[in-house]
Parts: structure tokens; sequence; C-alpha cells
């Protein structure tokens, strides 16, 4: 399973590719006007300069037209970008379009296997189920990318499941265990996956241990 950062934040994406481990960015509106940003466009292609990897950059518009326009414009923004649309009707009609024109799509707001099927056919590059804002609802969030997985493996698809809204590292170790192409990840959630208590602990006493010996304390 690879990583991504779910983050517009430049520093955060910085650190991320510093450690070695992140394949890529998702982004979406809320994200970037988190960061208090105002050009989209400028965001993205500092995060392409930053990171080799595909990065998404979601469309801000309602309707097939506007969608479509926007869609094939975000799309020349750089040759790594890729196209977040809605799993709404007129979203698959848009990212059918898309596809048959080359263009990468990563499907969000995924929330039921027959809408991630329906990605692939219209030919999705990826599709992004939202695991915690299920868990929100009390339903499975992982349960659904494992649902994905095994449809998808049964048909061959190539269409490439992002883990989305990963709110813990919990998530992260169950869609590696569901098979999930990619995880898409807070900054934080990156973090703790790194941290353990004891090996804090144990690497102190192993530097504490031989600065003891070494004379060096
Ligand atoms: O990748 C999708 C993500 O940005 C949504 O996360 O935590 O707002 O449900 P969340």
């Amino acid at each position: 399973m690879r990583i991504f950062l779910d983050t517009a934040n430049i520093a955060q994406i910085r650190q991320g590719v510093k450690w070695g481990v992140v394949a890529g960015v998702t982004t979406n509106p809320t994200l970037v006007a988190s960061e208090g940003l105002k050009d989209y466009k400028s965001v993205v292609q500092e995060i392409c300069a930053i990171v080799d990897g595909p990065v998404s950059a979601e469309v801000t518009v309602e309707g097939v037209d506007a969608m479509l326009a926007q869609g094939r414009d975000i799309a020349k923004w750089h040759e790594n970008v890729v196209v977040k649309i809605p799993a709404t009707a007129e979203g698959l009609e848009v990212t059918a379009k898309l596809a048959a024109e080359g263009i990468k799509v990563n499907m969000t707001l995924c929330f039921s296997a027959n809408q991630a099927l329906l990605a692939a056919l219209a030919g999705a590059a990826f599709v992004s189920p939202f695991v915690g804002r299920l868990d929100d609802i009390g339903q499975d969030g992982m349960a659904l990318v494992k649902e994905i997985m095994d449809i998808y493996k049964e048909y061959d698809f190539d269409t490439e499941v992002i883990a989305a809204s990963i709110r813990h590292p919990m998530h992260c170790t169950a869609a590696a265990k569901a098979g999930s192409d990619i995880a898409t990840v807070p900054f934080k959630v990156l973090e703790q996956m790194m941290k353990h208590p004891l090996t804090d602990a144990g690497n102190a006493r192993f530097l504490a241990d031989w600065r003891r010996v070494s004379g060096q304390s």
C-alpha cells in the first residue's frame, strides 16, 4: 500500500517527502481553504514541484459542462495532476468523458460499492471511499474498502483504491490489511504511524547507557 498525504499544507508535504514515504497528495477545496490560500492552481503546482507522484485537485463547480471545462483546465496545471470529481450521476458522465480524453480522474466522496463499481466502469484512475465519514454515521468504513477491493479483483479493474477520510493510525493498518492500493492520510496520522512510546523509551535508554560507559555523561 502506498501512502499519500491528505493536505494542502506545503510544510507538511515537504516533511513527509523527506521521510521518503509520501507517494502522492490529495487535496480538496476544504483542505485548501483551511490553509487560508486563495489560488488553488498555484498551490497545486507548488505541491507538484515537491512530490513526484499523483496530486489530486478537486473541481469546485456543479453541472456536467462546468465540471468538464474545469476538469480539462485542472488537468493542464501539471502532468501529475489528477482531477477529483464527486461520485454523482453528473460526476460519472464527466469522469467517462475526461477518461476518454486520457485525463486521470479520482472519483471522490465514494460511500458505496456500487459507486465504486460505476467509477471503474467509467474509467476512473482512482476511487476514494471515505472511511472516517462512514464510521461517523455508525457504518463500517473499512468494510467498504474491503468490498471494493473484492469487486475490483473479481473483474480485474485497473482503478486504484484510495482509502480516504483516514482519521487515526488503526485506519492505516486496516486499509493495508484490506489490500487498499493507497491510503491518503492527514500529516498528524503519518506522524502517529511511526510513533511508539517503547521505541522512544528504548532509544533513550540505549543512548543513556552508551553515554555512561563511554564517559560522555
Ligand atoms: O481524503 C478525504 C478527506 O479529505 C476527507 O477527510 O476527515 O474530512 O472526512 P475528512
